[in-house]
């Protein structure tokens, strides 16, 4: 029993290009952007307002969010890890913003410098700011099911964080598997958890394919009555306090799984797989998306 539908926020714009070394002009982001909602994608996760000392690829911020043409009924969202990021989100009128925490201590300290504990206090303020000001508010909560510096996180961590969200008025939460350690049955372990506080409406799927099982958790998490997923176009990407981790899954891998489900996406495969080039070959690099190499070489 699938969901008829599911509905994809691509992250390749912010979580794929984030890492990367080489400083990518705003215009190449821009352009993505444009491509991607040329494609269909009707959610777009553009940059993040964090620190350039820490994330300096995402350093043009304004730049890409004043770049971008906006078009209705794509909604526009953006990281935002304390009131400082917020406030300078604020000034580019995202449709979402995007808090984000972890399951694990470890993380929360190398990710955002901070405890869980002390995340919750700087993001409770960001999160009422964010809603007062008609924001959407989405909250990412990573290492749902292993950590880079603790090794495997049990559920009561991911049920915990999830209550945490929910107690500062996060509207949704996405279960990631940031470095893509996850096999089926503990993503469901996890979904289940993160599900004691948020119903299945409002919980979307996060999964990289560091270990080549994102599919497969993503077919886990459908069963489960997941709808919602995020991915990452070409697979760019990985999480710069993750070392080793890969991209998100590839968004043209995801949308021909579903596809091929009769699951709809609205969003036309060719051209996403265009998106994908254009970006891979500023990049310099060739796509990681699997599907993509496929329908290239027809
Ligand atoms: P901090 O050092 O604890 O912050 O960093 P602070 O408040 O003590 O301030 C220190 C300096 O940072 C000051 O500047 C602040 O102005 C500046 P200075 O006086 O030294 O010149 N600062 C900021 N600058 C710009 N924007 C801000 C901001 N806040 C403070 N918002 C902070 C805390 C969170 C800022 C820092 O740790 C940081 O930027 N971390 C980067 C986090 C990040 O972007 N990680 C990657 C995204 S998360 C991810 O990829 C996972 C996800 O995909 C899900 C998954 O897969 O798991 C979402
Ligand atoms: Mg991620």
């Amino acid at each position: 029993n699938y969901p008829a539908q599911v509905r994809l926020v691509e992250v390749g714009p912010r979580d794929g290009l984030q890492n990367e070394k080489q400083p990518l002009p705003a215009a190449v982001k821009i352009e993505l952007v444009q491509r991607l909602q040329a494609a269909g994608l009707r959610e777009i996760e553009v940059t993040s307002y964090v620190s350039p000392k820490w994330v300096p690829q995402m350093a043009d911020n304004h730049q890409v969010m004043a770049g971008i043409e906006r078009r209705t009924g794509v909604r526009y969202s953006v990281l935002t890890p304390n009131l400082k990021g917020f406030e300078a989100a604020l000034a580019d009128r995202p449709d979402e913003i995007v808090v984000f925490g972890a399951a694990s201590e470890a993380f929360s300290q190398k990710n955002i410098n901070c405890s869980i504990a002390e995340s919750m206090e700087r993001f409770a303020p960001v999160v009422q700011a964010a809603l007062a000001a008609g924001i959407a508010v989405r909250g990412a909560m990573s290492c749902t099911v292993g950590c880079p510096y603790e090794g495997e996180i049990p559920p009561e961590r991911v049920e915990m964080l999830a209550g945490l969200m929910k107690a500062i008025g996060v509207q949704r939460v996405d279960v990631a598997d940031t470095i893509g350690v996850g096999t089926p049955l503990k993503v469901q372990r996890a979904i289940e958890a993160t599900c004691k506080h948020y119903e299945i409406d409002r919980v979307s799927g996060h999964f990289h394919d560091t270990y080549g099982q994102a599919l497969s958790n993503t077919l886990a998490a459908l069963q489960m009555g997941v709808w919602n997923f995020q991915s990452s176009v070409a697979g760019l990407g990985g999480c710069p306090y993750a070392k080793g981790a890969t991209g998100n899954v590839a968004t043209e891998d995801l949308v021909y799984l579903l596809h091929g489900m009769g699951i709809a996406t609205g969003i036309d495969l060719d051209a996403l797989v265009d998106a994908g080039t254009f970006i891979s070959d500023a990049l310099g690099r060739p796509t990681g998306s699997r599907v993509a190499r496929a329908l290239l070489a027809r």
